[in-house]
């Protein structure tokens, strides 16, 4: 009897999974959450139920997913004091698809390089019920320059009939096996997208990874039925695409290999019209794969100009359904240039489809990775609002995992990542970065729909997104970049209010029911 209820206890104990907070550690730059087999800080269940609201909270001086919880009041009187965030659920906008990371080569090699044990406490954390769960994320075709060589899936010269289109160990090792963990862990398939550097040399016109190349044009049909072979290769591995862009950062293929050495393939406008128009469109439109969204552009808001001959075309946009932007010029200009993204076709979206802190390095301005950095948490949370207030459907990271150095990566761009390993201690750290993105990845579920958030003149410092979740759940984002802390009433589009003390340097999440 004792023994059946000391089970009992036991078991219901087990059931009870507590959430942890951030074993903390100081650095140079800041601070970063501890990870290791025994420990991980995790996200505090969401748990609301009529009348109350739950608080998710991240501060430059505590991260983590802080989570408190109140009573919301019902008279909707303003409170001396405080000031008062407003939202208008009848005034809606863009419909969210996701946000997530990419699952580069760099990625698996540095979650391969920690214990098992460590590797799943890192793969729960960004997949997983008690993490951010990402639910829309990008996989290469093929190498980039976060990989640890130059490689395509078809490297033999002059194979034109694409017999030796194989995928590669590094797929088998660093990709597939942690895509396949990652929809387990979701327990539903992640939105994946796809996305191609470049075609094998020798369907190139300089014969090279990188540097001013173009895919010859004898060889589009053959480059578009190498993509499909992708897409069948990845199934036959259980790795279903939601979608794919056209080329990564097509500008990259103007420029000399002396100035950029990424793996690169150029497209001028009509050179990219006429491979969409009568390669690539009818390829994956007459394949199995023809529900594959595909997204234009995939390139710097600096080159949006490039675009407008693509998005007006006729035949382009028959084919296309989406468009998705990078963040590396962010800071030159507006985001209201993301206005050219848009098109009045029925179901028409777009994303922000890669961002990474540290690529000004190579200007001088700044240290490939600045570990435990709140200045580069802010910049991503700036850049994700800055993206969904100009209707982004969903805002994604470049590597999901770098080594504390910003590597591997064979050309040696190093960059940051918000979350680094440390393979000889056994441990790995999420950094601001990671709690960042995660305030937006784990509450804005797919499926949610952007509402109405008016912000008080007095609250210079606060920037607001909020959303109606599929779940009838209003969660609201609210980044304080101010040194003070804020008295804040954020009232509904009823008469129910919140009074919420929102925290100096701060991210947070509210989320509630509306009434
Ligand atoms: C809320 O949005 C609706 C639809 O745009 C608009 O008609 C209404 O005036 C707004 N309400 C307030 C209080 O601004
Ligand atoms: C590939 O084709 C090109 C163009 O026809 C030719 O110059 C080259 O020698 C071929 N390479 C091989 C290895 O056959
Ligand atoms: C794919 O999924 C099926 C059914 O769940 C399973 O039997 C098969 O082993 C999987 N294949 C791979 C390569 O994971
Ligand atoms: C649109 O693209 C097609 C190729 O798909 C091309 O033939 C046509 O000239 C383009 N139209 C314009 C107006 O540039
Ligand atoms: C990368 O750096 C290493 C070590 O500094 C150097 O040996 C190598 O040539 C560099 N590679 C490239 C592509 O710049
Ligand atoms: C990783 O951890 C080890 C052991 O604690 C430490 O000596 C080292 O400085 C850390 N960083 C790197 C980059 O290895
Ligand atoms: C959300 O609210 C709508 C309208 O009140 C209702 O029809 C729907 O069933 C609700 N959905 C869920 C998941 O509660």
């Amino acid at each position: 009897m004792i023994i059946v209820t000391l089970l009992l206890l036991s078991s219901s104990l087990v059931a009870v999974t507590l959430s942890q907070s951030c074993n903390i550690r100081d650095t140079d730059e800041g601070t970063v959450c501890v990870c290791n087999a025994k420990y991980c800080d995790s996200v505090p269940s969401l748990d609301v139920s009529t009348g109350k609201y739950q608080v998710y909270s991240t501060s430059k001086t505590k991260l983590g997913f802080e989570s408190t919880s109140g009573d919301l009041t019902e008279d909707g009187t303003e409170i001396e004091g405080a000031s008062a965030i407003t939202l208008n659920s009848t005034t809606k906008y863009q419909t969210i698809i996701g946000f997530g990371g990419a699952f580069t080569d760099s990625t698996g090699i540095n979650i391969k390089s920690l214990p098992e044990d460590v590797q799943s406490k890192l793969m729960e954390s960004y997949f997983g019920k008690s993490g951010v769960e990402y639910s829309l994320c990008r996989v290469p075709i093929g190498g980039t320059d976060f990989s640890t060589r130059g490689y395509s899936y078809d490297d033999v010269e002059n194979d034109t009939a694409l017999e030796h289109f194989a995928l590669q160990e590094d797929d088998f090792d660093y990709k597939i096996p942690f895509i396949q963990q990652a929809n387990e862990l979701r327990g539903a398939p992640i939105q994946l997208f796809a996305s191609a550097w470049t075609a094998p040399p020798w369907m190139k016109t300089n014969n090279d990874w990188a540097g001013t190349g173009f895919l010859k044009e004898e060889f589009y049909q053959l480059w578009a039925d190498y993509i499909l072979k992708f897409f069948e290769e990845y199934a036959k591995q259980n790795v279903t695409f939601w979608g794919m862009t056209t080329q990564n950062e097509p500008i990259d293929g103007f420029v000399p290999n002396v100035i950029l050495k990424i793996n690169d393939m150029g497209w001028s406008p009509s050179q990219m019209n006429k491979w969409i128009g009568e390669n690539l469109g009818p390829t994956i439109r007459n394949s199995k794969y023809k529900d594959l969204k595909i997204m234009i552009h995939d390139d710097s808001r600096i080159t949006l100009p490039l675009l407008l001959p693509i998005i007006n075309n006729e035949t382009t946009m028959k084919y296309a359904d989406g468009a998705a932007v990078h963040w590396y010029t962010d800071f030159l200009i507006p985001s209201i240039a993301l206005d050219l993204l848009k098109s009045d076709k029925e179901g028409w979206f777009f994303i922000s489809s890669e961002a990474c802190a540290g690529s000004l390095k190579v200007l001088g301005f700044e240290e490939p990775v600045e570990k435990g950095s709140w200045r580069r948490a802010a910049s991503y949370i700036d850049d994700i609002v800055d993206n969904l207030e100009q209707g982004a459907g969903g805002w994604v990271d470049w590597n999901m995992v770098l080594d504390e150095t910003g590597g591997p990566t064979y050309i040696n761009n190093t960059v940051d990542s918000p979350i680094l390993v440390n393979a000889t201690s056994k441990e790995f750290y999420k950094q601001p970065m990671f709690y960042a993105l995660g305030h937006f990845s784990k509450f804005v579920i797919p499926g949610s729909v952007r509402i109405e958030a008016s912000v008080g003149e007095d609250l210079e410092d606060v920037r607001v997104v909020a959303f109606e979740r599929p779940d009838n759940v209003t969660a609201v984002v609210i980044y304080n970049s101010g040194s003070d802390e804020i008295n804040l009433q954020l009232r509904d589009s009823g008469s129910q209010s919140a009074t919420i003390k929102i925290k100096a340097m701060s991210i947070n999440t509210v989320l509630f029911y509306e009434k």
